[in-house]
């Protein structure tokens, strides 16, 4: 193979090499699709973004095999982020089934259709750990935790990628966005992140270097600077710590148009710089603006770069083609054959388990969930009710147009009922005329479901609010049909937590469903109906208002902690002090108690592992599955450590009057920090364990432990 590449690289002009490091977005200005395939023969373009289906990408495979004079294949590269053809939940939904196996298997399903089209490189996953739902991209990553984001690093590598490359099941993946673009002043997307180095180091890095260690194919730069360097253009992480410190041997691919835009960010003069400085950071191959073709031959007269680097970084193209298995056969993927109707059925079944596991309970009271299945009149009142289209979330272009809607999967799921809908009003635009009709609706019924939300438009890149409410007249609609008190469940469609108290304290039931993408109407259904007892937790805390932003469970702790008794402490006056849901809740229909929690041995060596154990009982009527997940605080260090800070999670499922064990081993790795100078410490002395539902610390067990200090 790497003979192969040897061969390759001695035959090449640099124009062909440079060729190798151009990504061309081939539904997109500057190429004309004549000019592109002239372009693609002439082996000046080595991948393309945005192509797919058999009759395209073979057509143009074709051309670089066939015709261009060193028979080199294209990648083709698309945002496979949840779902391809099916569409899985968005990854924040996803993320809250705490279930790698379950991320894994959604990665993997989605190569299974995406090979089909010929795709072979995947800008996912999306590791963007985030602490501000104004941000609209905190839809695309799994939440605000480095552990549960290094996790579904690991899985969501492992679904794509399989073991080995070469194989007809599997695509590169692309760990994204490197690094804390999920930190940008204010929730503007692009934004500057100036965040100290710990918090890097600490909360964004940990990710990254998950997806590192499973073997990512590729790394993608983020946008934003970081303390005034772009990450486009950041030698010292991307060449510094993903190369040099973790061994990341992959390929870089910049973002979209990101290189060129080094000369508005104000640290390159032209492109010839921007692209100078972009190679030399590490990055290896320009999406769409055509920086290292355009920029680096006049680099290079320049001296701005050497060519050492660019036949590096053209190697590393050449070589992950060469473990695609693109050079033996560039028709792999496209040739397995389709997808049987049962494969077809089996993917669908896929995405409505992941839909109903994905949605999170945040409130259930009166006994209004599950509902009555003799229930004869249920209204669905809301704009999000029956709107196809708008259940996919963020990616979803090959998707076509057709989503089980919550009104499909209620007549689905109960064919004695009446489900009647009414919209009632639109999703953004203020108008209140219809408010009469829906209320009308609601008056009938004897269970009102509230479907409310944001367009699935509103959540994603570029797609900033300042406000979480929810957008046009949906608050008069809803206020309208609470009015009536009938017993009425909240739906709530959104890429991010909402900040609706006024809703919560009034409807009976609240539902958090993201957008569950395909199969979205049938798993809420499922939830409804009670056929599925929900057991999505979640994987952000759910501020109670703007204000509070950022909030976060891993809070460090300070002199005065907030407290409503005390004068001096560390609160808003004007806010409640808690948010309105923790990170980790989320309920069910049963009731699940955790017991005997121990840790063994209670007083042990630094080189030695810690068994915790608890016992988990379902003292409910249902079956269900809980998430339990381990906390360490760690009282004494060189620097505050956070309150509570997530190592674990697991899950039990139990049936009614069952009892399970839930067991961690926590590594003495699990227990070191980072010492005033960032070097890893292992502090001996105490700590505590703590276990349970959520991080409400009310919720949690807790048992101490003590490192010694010899061994
Ligand atoms: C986004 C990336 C995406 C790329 C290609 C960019 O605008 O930031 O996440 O992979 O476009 O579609």
């Amino acid at each position: 193979m790497s003979n192969l590449v040897d061969r390759l690289m001695a035959a090449m002009t640099l124009e062909e090499k440079l060729g190798q490091l151009n990504m061309i977005d081939a539904g997109q200005p500057p190429y004309e699709r004549e000019e592109l395939h002239r372009q693609i023969r002439a082996g000046r373009v080595g991948s393309l973004l945005n192509t797919y289906g058999m009759e395209d990408v073979d057509a143009q495979q074709r051309m670089a095999v066939e015709e261009s004079r060193l028979r080199i294949p294209l990648l083709f590269g698309y945002d496979v982020l949840h779902g391809h053809r099916t569409i899985f939940p968005l990854p924040i939904a996803e993320a809250c089934a705490f279930d790698p196996d379950l991320w894994e298997r959604t990665a993997r399903a989605s190569v299974e259709e995406a090979g089909r089209d010929g795709l072979t490189l995947t800008f996912a996953p999306m590791l963007d750990v985030c602490r501000d739902p104004r941000w609209g991209r905190i839809a695309e990553g799994p939440g605000e935790d480095a552990h549960v984001a290094a996790r579904y690093a690991e899985s969501k590598v492992r679904g794509f990628q399989g073991s080995d490359l070469a194989a007809r099941e599997t695509m590169a993946a692309t760990a994204k966005h490197f690094v804390a673009y999920g930190a940008p002043a204010g929730g503007r997307d692009y934004g500057s992140a100036d965040i100290s180095e710990r918090q890097l180091a600490e909360t964004y890095m940990p990710p990254f270097e998950a997806a590192v260690r499973a073997g990512v194919a590729a790394i993608m730069p983020s946008f934003n600077d970081l303390a005034g360097v772009p990450m486009t253009a950041n030698g010292a992480l991307l060449n510094g710590w993903a190369r040099n410190r973790w061994g990341f041997k992959g390929v870089m691919v910049s973002d979209y148009t990101a290189i060129v835009e080094l000369i508005a960010h104000g640290i390159a003069a032209d492109i010839a710089e921007a692209a100078a400085q972009a190679l030399n950071a590490g990055v290896d191959i320009s999406m769409q603006d055509q920086a290292f073709v355009l920029g680096i031959p006049d680099a290079l007269r320049r001296g701005l770069v050497e060519m050492e680097t660019i036949d590096r970084a053209v190697r590393r193209v050449l070589e992950l083609k060469a473990r695609l298995g693109l050079f033996d056969d560039p028709r792999r993927r496209l040739a397995a054959p389709p997808l049987t109707q049962k494969e077809k059925s089996g993917l669908s079944a896929l995405a409505r388990e992941a839909a109903r596991r994905s949605a999170v309970l945040l409130k259930n009271e009166r006994n209004v969930l599950p509902l009555a299945r003799d229930t004869k009149r249920i209204a669905v009142i809301g704009p999000l009710g029956d709107d196809p289209l708008q259940m996919f979330g963020c990616w979803f272009a090959a998707a076509g147009f057709e989503s089980a809607t919550i009104v499909q999967g209620l007549r689905a799921a109960l064919p004695g009922t009446e489900v009647r809908h009414v919209a009632g009003t639109h999703i953004y635009e203020p108008g209140e005329s219809g408010i009469a009709e829906a209320v009308e609706a609601a008056r009938g019924a004897e269970l009102v479901i509230l479907a409310l939300g944001e367009t699935k438009e509103m959540t994603g890149e570029a797609q900033g609010r300042g406000h979480l409410d929810l957008p046009g007249s949906q608050r008069a609609l809803a206020e309208a049909v609470l009015a009536l008190g009938r017993p009425t469940v909240a739906v709530i469609c959104a890429g991010r937590p909402l900040t609706l108290p006024w809703l919560f304290e009034r409807a009976d039931a609240a539902l958090a469903t993201w957008f569950l993408g395909s199969e979205a109407g049938h798993g809420i259904a499922d939830i409804l109906t009670g056929s599925h007892n929900p057991g999505g937790k979640l994987c952000v805390t759910w501020p109670y208002d703007v204000a509070q932003i950022p909030i976060f469970h891993s809070q460090r702790p300070t002199g005065r902690p907030a407290n409503p008794d005390v004068y001096f402490c560390n609160r808003h006056v004007d806010l409640p002090i808690p948010p309105q849901f923790p990170f980790g809740h989320g309920l069910s229909y049963t009731r699940y108690a955790v017991r005997g929690l121990s840790a063994t041995p209670d007083e042990f060596g630094p080189d030695q592992t810690l068994q915790v154990e608890a016992e988990i009982a379902n003292e409910g009527e249902r079956a269900g599955e809980e998430t339990v997940f381990l906390f360490l605080r760690d009282p004494v260090a060189e620097v505050g450590r956070p309150v509570m800070e997530l190592k674990a999670f697991a899950k039990v499922a139990l049936q009614p009057g069952e009892r399970g064990k839930v067991r961690f081993a926590l590594a003495p790795s699990d227990l070191d920090y980072l010492g005033r100078d960032l070097k890893p410490r292992r502090d001996a002395g105490g700590f505590e364990i703590l276990v349970g539902p959520s991080a409400d610390r009310t919720r949690l067990a807790s048992v101490k432990v003590r490192m010694r200090a010899d061994g």
